[in-house]
């Protein structure tokens, strides 16, 4: 009987030996994940905090979201004519003259959009100049259409990987875009990028310059462009406003 005891004494202390090991195996296991846990948060710590992930772009309001960045070019023949006494500003009705200063109508369409947007203008200016004489101008960008030329460009965006958003304002010339806009568009990889065309004319709107951007531009989104006539752009600004706000492309 004494025996008997002994064994099942013996018996019930090895019992709990085991449990106990048991027990500390799991809270050596757990504490293993803890750690794992541990660098988990530590590594995503870094990543946090890693350059790239830095301030890359303008925080919004939440400072969780990032703003686009708006680019806001222009072609306008203002600034791509000597500007002198000799410039033919009465017979066109493109120029709008601001003290010795000539402003194009794309030019006071884009300081529209900048004042309701925040972007950054930038000028496409061509290494030729077109003649100061209205007609003769209209002669040179027809040769240049039916000769599809591509004129050179002596303006550069140094840093267009940064915009995600690009206002093309173009004059309508001959039906579509002017040759330097063709230019400047296969100057770029717009890949990606939204574009938003705006547009001044003396009766044919946008014409088809919106179907040779999208030539041009085959991988970007083009979003609703905007057609102002000429003599009707100084007061187009609530016009501006109202199509910006419409495009929901400002959060
Ligand atoms: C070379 C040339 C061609 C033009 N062709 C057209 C045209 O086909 N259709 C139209 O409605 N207006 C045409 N226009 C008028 C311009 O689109 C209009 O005057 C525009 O407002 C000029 O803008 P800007 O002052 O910024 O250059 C032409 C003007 C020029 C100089």
């Amino acid at each position: 009987m004494r025996r008997k005891v002994a064994i099942l004494v013996l018996f019930i202390a090895v019992v709990l030996t085991g449990c106990g090991r048991n027990s500390e195996e799991r809270v050596t296991r757990s504490a293993a994940a803890d750690e794992t846990t541990a660098n988990m948060i530590n590594s995503t710590n870094i990543d946090e905090t890693s350059p790239d992930k830095i301030d890359t772009g303008v925080k919004g309001d939440d400072d969780t979201t990032e703003k686009s960045r708006i680019l806001i070019v222009y072609f306008t023949r203002a600034d791509n004519v000597k500007q002198d006494d000799k410039l033919d500003a009465v017979s066109s009705a493109s120029i709008t003259k601001n003290g010795d200063t000539i402003i194009g109508n794309m030019k006071i369409m884009a300081d529209y959009i900048k004042e309701t947007t925040g972007g950054e203008e930038f000028s496409i200016k061509t290494e030729l100049s077109y003649s100061q004489d209205y007609d003769e101008t209209t002669d040179q960008a027809k040769k240049e259409q039916q000769d599809d030329t591509r004129p050179k460009l002596i303006s550069q965006v140094e840093n267009m990987e940064e915009y995600d958003i690009i206002f093309l304002g173009y004059p309508n010339w001959w039906g579509t875009i002017p040759m330097p806009v063709f230019s400047f568009l296969e100057s770029y990889d717009f890949t990606g990028k939204t574009i938003i065309p705006f547009c001044s004319h003396e009766g044919s709107g946008l014409g088809s310059g919106v179907s040779d951007i999208e030539k041009l531009c085959p991988d970007s989104v083009i979003l609703e462009g905007l057609a102002i006539r000429g003599s009707k752009v100084n007061e187009s600004k609530n016009d501006i406003t109202e199509w910006i706000d419409s495009l929901g492309i400002l959060k």
